[in-house]
């Protein structure tokens, strides 16, 4: 292979070609998104664990000053919708950065930004996929329902767990008194069925999921659409709604110091902001599925992160006005933090719509 055919690069005009051809062969795609759809894809994609759990971290270093972090990362995201807008509407197409790597650097730089994107979306989506079944096992012991351990966990992270918890109960640990991950993957190993000697361990909740939306995506856009609205309105009424009464609880007294760790401590925050804003990229992988991408995608890149900059900084706010910025450390600070002020009956709120808003993220990162 010369080494020159690895920088070959794809011409906008010839990529435009080749998306006419197909089109004149019948291989078109629906035309249904229109900017709100968009909006509502790009929501769904960016509110995710990030804001359920992340935050918690950021916050704990950060102190209420994590705010103006949110406001900061959205102007970063901001330059790089642009830039996204700016492909988007030269070349309205499927494909994404993809594409737009094989017309500008060629075709070594977009193979590698394909499988970048395939870490994003399809292995991102695992952890995603993990995390949903944490929240939704957890939604169903609320209602009495205990799935037994040995089916909502993966093989490895069992039986890593359960040489961890066995070497601390050798040492004369108890069981009760060990982390509940760690217990939880005990119980799983020593629990689960294991004919002809393997493990039968699965964690079946995240399966499901997974293949339950890349069924609906299969489906077709006019489907997915519509899920990703409902989804959408679902969580962000969830979402206001903690605002508006996690406002009533805040003690501006806890705002004081606002940066309690200075500008280090905030910026400790910053992966954990970041993750919480990816996803408005995906809604340009559906370029061939709107009515009018080159004005569309922009617009609707932009709204969504408007929306849900002003929707971070509202949740940073009140969670750090209602407890101490220090208590926020830990993975479900929204969960943790009603419970703190007893306000039990919103927990099981919380875990509804982040099990509404994961599933959001899973259906459009599939979609990519
Ligand atoms: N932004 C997405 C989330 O927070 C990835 O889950």
């Amino acid at each position: 292979m010369r080494l020159n055919t690895l920088f070959r690069r794809k011409s906008v005009a010839h990529i435009l070609a080749s998306a006419r051809n197909e089109r004149e062969q019948g291989a078109q795609m629906r035309q249904e998104l229109n900017v709100r759809d968009l909006t509502a894809f790009g929501i769904a994609a960016i509110v995710g664990a990030g804001i359920f759990s992340t935050i918690g971290n950021a916050a704990a270093a950060g102190g209420p000053a994590v705010s103006l972090l949110f406001i900061f990362s959205a102007i970063a995201c901001g330059f790089s919708a642009l830039c996204y807008a700016q492909f988007a509407s030269s070349i309205p197409l499927s494909g994404s950065a993809y594409t737009y790597a094989y017309a500008s650097f060629g075709e070594l730089m977009a193979w590698i930004i394909g499988w970048d994107l395939i870490m994003e979306y399809a292995v991102g989506n695992i952890a995603v996929a993990i995390s949903w079944s944490g929240y939704f096992c957890g939604l169903l012991q609320g209602f009495g329902i205990n799935i037994p351990e040995f089916l909502t966990i993966d093989y490895l992270s069992a039986s890593r767990g359960f040489n961890e918890a066995s070497q601390l109960l050798a040492g004369g640990a108890l069981l009760t008194e060990l982390p509940g991950e760690l217990a939880e993957a005990y119980q799983a190993w020593i629990t689960a069925p294991s004919p002809g000697g393997f493990r039968l361990i699965a964690d079946i909740p995240a399966f499901g999921i997974v293949v339950f939306i890349t069924w609906l995506v299969y489906r077709g856009i006019r489907e997915s659409k519509r899920a990703s609205n409902i989804m959408v309105l679902l969580k962000l009424t969830i979402l206001l709604l903690v605002i508006a009464v996690g406002a009533f609880y805040v003690n501006p007294e806890n705002w004081s110091p606002f940066a309690p760790n200075g500008i280090g401590g905030v910026l400790k925050g910053v992966s954990g902001v970041f993750f919480a804003y990816i996803g408005f990229d995906a809604i340009s992988t559906t370029a061939e599925e709107c009515k009018n991408p080159q004005r569309d995608l922009p617009r609707s890149m932009i709204y969504s992160l408007i929306i849900t900059t002003i929707l971070y900084v509202a949740i940073s706010l009140v969670l750090t006005g209602m407890v101490s910025y220090h208590l926020l450390g830990v993975s479900d600070p929204l969960a943790y933090v009603f419970n703190k002020l007893h306000l039990t009956r919103f927990s099981g709120i919380i875990a509804l719509s982040a099990v509404i808003a994961m599933a959001s993220v899973l259906l459009v990162f599939q979609i990519g």
